[in-house]
């Protein structure tokens, strides 16, 4: 078992290892969208890219990027200065403790963003 601390919402949950981060964070009432996102979205496909969430703690127990995950955050504004802890909820397995927030802001002034 894994445990999913959600830092906005001060909630914990203990979850199988191999979860999904999407489903087990709807499971638990934890809301991922900001709105319209909320009303639609790709409903985990990697498509829209508005589940995404920083993992600020256990970014070590999320599964490995794949290939239709990278590209869909190399084309949101919001990756840029966060490469090393944003994952898309969705496409993300759970297989050790980790810390999550959720509806991360959009880091305007992040040393990497001009460059
Ligand atoms: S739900 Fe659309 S990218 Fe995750």
């Amino acid at each position: 078992m894994a445990i999913i601390k959600f830092v906005n919402e001060k909630k914990e949950i203990q979850v199988p290892e191999g979860s999904n981060l999407r489903k087990e964070a709807m499971r638990a009432g934890v809301q991922l969208y900001s709105f319209p996102h909320n009303i639609a979205n790709c409903r985990g496909f990697s498509l829209c890219g508005s589940c995404r969430v920083l993992i600020t703690k256990g970014m070590e127990n999320a599964s490995s990027m794949g290939v239709a995950e990278k590209t869909r955050l190399k084309m949101a504004l919001p990756y840029i200065g966060n490469e090393d802890s944003m994952r898309l909820a969705c496409q993300t397995e759970v297989n050790g403790d980790m810390e999550v927030q959720t509806k991360p802001p959009l880091n305007w002034f992040g040393e990497n963003f001009f460059s």
